[in-house]
This record gives C-alpha cells, sequence and structure tokens, in this order.
C-alpha cells in the first residue's frame, strides 16, 4: 500500500495538492482542446450556406444594434423538445459567416434560428410594429420606427469589407455590387438574376410593403432567410454518411 502512503503526502500538502492539480487539468484540457485544431471536420461542410446578401448583413446589423439577442438565442440544441419545436438542431457550419456569433444565452422570447419562412413578411411587419396586435401575451417592445429609418445602401460596401477581414469569402465582385445587391433586393422588377447568382436561395421582395428602404425591409430579409439555407430534406450528418 506504499501508493495510498504517496497519496498522503499530496493530500497534505495544498502546494503539492495544487501543483499536481493543474498538472492534471492541463493534461486533460490539451487532449481535449487540442484535437479540434487539427481535425478537418470540427466544423461540417454543408451544402446550402453562403455569406450573407448586403440587404440579410444590413438586417443582421440591425438585430445585433437592437439586442434581440438579449431575448432571443439562435441555437437550437440537439435535444428531442427543441427539435420538435423549432426544428433541425443548429450546425455549427450555421454560424460559420456570424461575427459575432448570434447565439444567445437568454430565451425570454423563441429561438429564432429556423424562424425564416414561418410567418408571412405582414406579419413580421405588424409584429415588430405592435407584437400584441399578433400575440396578444407578447412582452416583446415594439420597433415601429424601423419603417421610418432608412438604409443607406452606400454604407453596405465597408461592412462586406469588415467582414471579409474576419474571414467570410466576400469576392471582390460582391464587394463592388454591394449597394446595388442591397437596392435589388426588395425591387422584384429590378434586374436581380445577377444577385441572386451570387447569392443563392436570396429572397427577392419588397419585405415591408412600403416604397421606400427601410431598416424594416433589412430586418425582415434576414429574418426570412434565417435557417433556410441549408436544405435539411436531404443533409446527413457526417457521421451516418
Ligand atoms: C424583451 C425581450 C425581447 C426583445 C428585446 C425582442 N424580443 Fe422578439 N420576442 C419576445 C417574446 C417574449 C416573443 C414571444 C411572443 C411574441 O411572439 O411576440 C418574441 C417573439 C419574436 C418573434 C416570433 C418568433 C416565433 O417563432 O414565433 C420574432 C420573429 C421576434 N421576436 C423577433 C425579434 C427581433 C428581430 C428583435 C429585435 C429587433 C426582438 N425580437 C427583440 C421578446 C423579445
Amino acid at each position: 500500500m506504499s501508493f495510498l502512503k504517496h497519496h498522503k503526502k499530496i493530500e497534505t500538502n495544498a502546494t503539492l495538492l495544487l501543483v499536481l492539480s493543474l498538472g492534471v487539468v492541463t493534461v486533460g484540457g490539451i487532449v481535449e482542446i487540442a484535437p479540434l485544431f487539427y481535425l478537418e471536420n470540427t466544423i461540417e461542410k454543408v451544402e446550402g450556406m453562403r455569406p450573407y446578401t448586403p440587404l440579410e448583413l444590413a438586417g443582421r446589423n440591425i438585430y445585433v444594434r437592437e439586442g434581440c439577442y438579449l431575448c432571443h438565442s439562435q441555437m437550437i440544441r440537439p435535444l428531442r423538445d427543441e427539435v420538435e419545436r423549432y426544428g433541425h438542431y443548429s450546425l455549427a457550419v450555421e454560424s460559420i459567416y456570424d461575427h459575432p456569433f448570434q447565439w444567445g444565452s437568454k430565451r425570454t422570447g423563441p429561438d429564432l434560428a429556423r424562424v425564416g419562412a414561418r410567418y408571412s413578411d405582414e406579419w413580421h411587419v405588424d409584429h415588430m410594429t405592435d407584437p400584441r396586435s399578433v400575440v396578444p401575451e407578447s412582452i416583446m417592445p415594439t420597433y415601429g420606427f424601423l419603417k421610418e429609418t432608412k438604409v443607406k445602401p452606400e454604407s453596405i460596401q465597408a461592412v462586406l469589407v469588415a467582414n471579409r477581414r474576419t474571414g467570410v469569402p466576400y469576392t471582390d465582385e460582391m464587394i463592388e455590387m454591394a449597394a446595388s445587391d442591397l437596392e435589388v433586393q426588395v425591387d422584384p422588377d429590378g434586374d436581380w438574376e445577377d444577385m441572386v447568382a451570387r447569392y443563392p436561395k436570396a429572397q427577392v421582395r419588397n419585405f415591408d410593403g412600403q416604397d421606400s428602404l427601410t431598416e424594416m425591409d433589412a430586418l425582415i430579409a434576414y429574418l426570412q432567410m434565417l435557417g433556410t439555407l441549408v436544405d435539411f430534406s436531404t443533409f446527413q450528418p457526417e457521421a451516418s454518411r
């Protein structure tokens, strides 16, 4: 039982115990974390993910600015109740172009990771303007002013450039066309084909139903895209392939 004798030495010497505990935690940490830097499939590559359109990106900035993440998460956990309520659990790749990510840590309202296409644009306009008009018991604040605040298309180019610096693969062409791509997404009568070729599945509509290009358009374009890029009817997790 000489082994136990040594153990007593460790347990009665606080400094030694601390040093050895740190050693054990360090080794354990390295074993858990280091492989993630070398594994190729830490983030599964999945078809469909693309950088945000300029309009969606503008909407995302409004989402961040207004602090929507304080009440809404964008991270469906792989638990049965969440998957039944919100849809397929979130994949790491679905946040790959998010700087900063919007996983959130509080759900005063529901998770929004797959809210895209769940409601009509009109519903969103009504809900943002007066949440109580569509969900009587809602405690969500009103954001009607977004219908009055205009989006300046020329300011989006710098946002794309900033995102490219953080690793989002915006091409030179996307950056050059940023302002016009932003405008054409709310103009179904315009020449939006090139924009949709650059950003597959981009939805082209007058989102807020008004003539001018407002922050409401941008925010709804962003919400209607959430969770719609990956086609889960054909998606198979890497482990089961
Ligand atoms: C103070 C907390 C709070 C904030 C801040 C907040 N929300 Fe909400 N939100 C809620 C609550 C509660 C609900 C559920 C009731 C309802 O539908 O209004 C909700 C519901 C929603 C829904 C409907 C989701 C669904 O699946 O039914 C959307 C979309 C939404 N919020 C978007 C936003 C956006 C965009 C912002 C930021 C501009 C925002 N919310 C800010 C509390 C909040």
